[in-house]
């Protein structure tokens, strides 16, 4: 039998228990940074050290920091069905856990771009990126993150992932920012829907969710029942 498609959104949330902070709880990064001083292309030209040192530093933290059971039960759901991860995260830590369909939208720490041309990815590990370190032809090289104002260039593969979800499933996100939150109307009318967070969050558009009220660790463990159960059903029912 063919295995059904699972697609999973996750957030930050889905970190939070691997000790990455989110951006919108209380004590999140967005209350310690100022989004336009770190994370839009002004706050890049007016000081780039600011900002490279602001993503040394999360990519230092990649070091120090491990998949928790929420990244490793979704790579483990692999053996039974097709699993695409669509991230807001820019860690690896799907990855890490053995996640082998991840589409980051909103870039990937591991990795540097030339500020002349985003096409120009170079593969940096958790090194730090300082001023001065250039691309072969000479150009600052720059975080390979997508800053608010920037167009999202997976967008468009990532619409297409969700429309082909038999399950589609949201993971610690808070769905506040745009275009990503917006992928939620590209699930198929039918489709089952779960969202997992512990705190209430808003599905845009009156979207019909289960909603497992968790954290993502003990979320992803109820989730699993729940497919287990309704699989078995099906079973039963021919
Ligand atoms: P947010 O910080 O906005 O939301 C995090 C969500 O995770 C919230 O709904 C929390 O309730 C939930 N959460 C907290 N702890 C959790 C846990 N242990 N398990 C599950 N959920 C938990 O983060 P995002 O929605 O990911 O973009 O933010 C989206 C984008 O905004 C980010 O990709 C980043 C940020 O600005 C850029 O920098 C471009």
């Amino acid at each position: 039998m063919k295995k059904k498609h699972i697609v999973v959104l996750t957030g930050a949330g889905i970190s939070a228990e691997s000790g990455i902070s989110t951006f919108r709880d209380s004590d999140g990064l967005w209350e310690k940074h100022s989004v336009k001083d770190v994370a839009t292309p002004e706050g890049f030209e007016e000081n780039p050290k600011r900002v490279l040192d602001f993503y040394n530093q999360r990519r230092a933290q990649l070091n120090e920091v491990e998949p928790n059971q929420g990244h490793t039960l979704l790579a483990q759901l692999e053996t039974e069905y097709n699993v695409s991860i669509i991230t807001q995260n820019i860690d690896n830590l799907h990855e890490r856990a053995g996640s082998t369909v991840v589409l980051h939208l909103h870039g990937e720490l591991t990795k540097a771009q030339s500020t002349k041309n985003r096409h120009l990815i170079y593969d940096i590990g958790t090194n730090a990126i300082d001023i001065g370190d250039t691309c072969d032809y000479g150009s600052q090289l720059r975080p390979h993150i997508v800053w608010f104002g920037e167009p999202v260039p997976e967008m468009e593969h990532a619409q297409k992932i969700v429309q082909s979800a038999d399950i589609f499933v949201v993971i610690g996100t808070s769905l506040n920012v745009y275009p990503a939150a917006g992928l939620v109307a590209y699930v198929g009318s039918n489709t089952p829907s779960y969202i997992i967070d512990p705190k209430q969050v808003e599905v845009p558009y009156n979207l019909s969710f289960t909603v497992i009220q968790k954290k993502a660790s003990s979320g992803v463990v109820e989730l699993i029942e729940i497919l287990k159960k309704s699989h078995a059903d099906e079973s039963k029912n021919g």
